[in-house]
């Protein structure tokens, strides 16, 4: 295991399990609409990786990023556009977005609303991992892999200053790992 991390909160395991129970409900209740994955870079990318593969509909895949946490582990507050979305077709779109983790709900909650008004026909949300501690706006993910408790956690896409994305476990990093940035 990585010297950085605390503790492996997710195994390898238990996330493919997640991913499968989730492609599972979204390949039913999907099935027959236009469904496109909306990737929330960079740290879902793990996850649409691994979600798209195992959805048993046909799929579109796109990708936003929005800015949130630069190097440290609070919000900013506010949600940057850095990649939009440009189609021409959201009328006819049901966009899921795939998102790493819900903190305070904001970054989900603009998006979904700002995804509703540039007119796609249906929005809703899949999440790895969901800290309902945290939350600072009322906000319920359609999807949820897996409700954690308070902590900062890496791996998996998630990243602290860029770096863990590439653990294939989610796991709490040392306190001491940020504290001393
Ligand atoms: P929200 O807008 O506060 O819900 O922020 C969600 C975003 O914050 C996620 O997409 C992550 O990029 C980041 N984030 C929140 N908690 C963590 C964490 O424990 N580790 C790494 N990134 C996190
Ligand atoms: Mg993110």
């Amino acid at each position: 295991m990585n010297n950085d991390i605390e503790r492996v909160l997710v195994s390898e395991k238990e996330l493919d399990e997640i991913v499968s129970r989730i492609a599972g409900q979204i390949s039913e209740d999907y099935c027959g609409k236009r469904l496109v994955l909306l990737c929330i870079l960079k740290g879902a990318v793990v996850f649409m990786g691994d979600l798209m593969k195992k959805v048993s509909i046909p799929v579109e895949i796109d990708f936003m990023k929005v800015s949130s946490y630069g190097n440290a582990t609070k919000s900013s507050g506010s949600v940057n556009i850095i990649l939009d979305l440009h189609r021409k077709d959201l009328a006819d779109t049901d966009i899921l977005i795939v998102e790493d983790i819900i903190d305070s709900g904001k970054t989900l909650s603009y998006l979904v609303e700002y995804l509703k008004l540039k007119g796609a026909r249906s929005v809703r949300t899949a999440t790895m991992l969901d800290k309902p501690e945290r939350r600072e706006v009322d906000f319920k993910p359609d999807y949820c892999g897996k409700t954690i408790p308070d902590e900062f956690v890496v791996g998996y896409g998630l990243d602290f200053a860029e770096k863990y994305r590439a653990l294939p476990y989610i796991g709490i990093l040392k306190p001491e790992v940020y504290e001393k940035q």
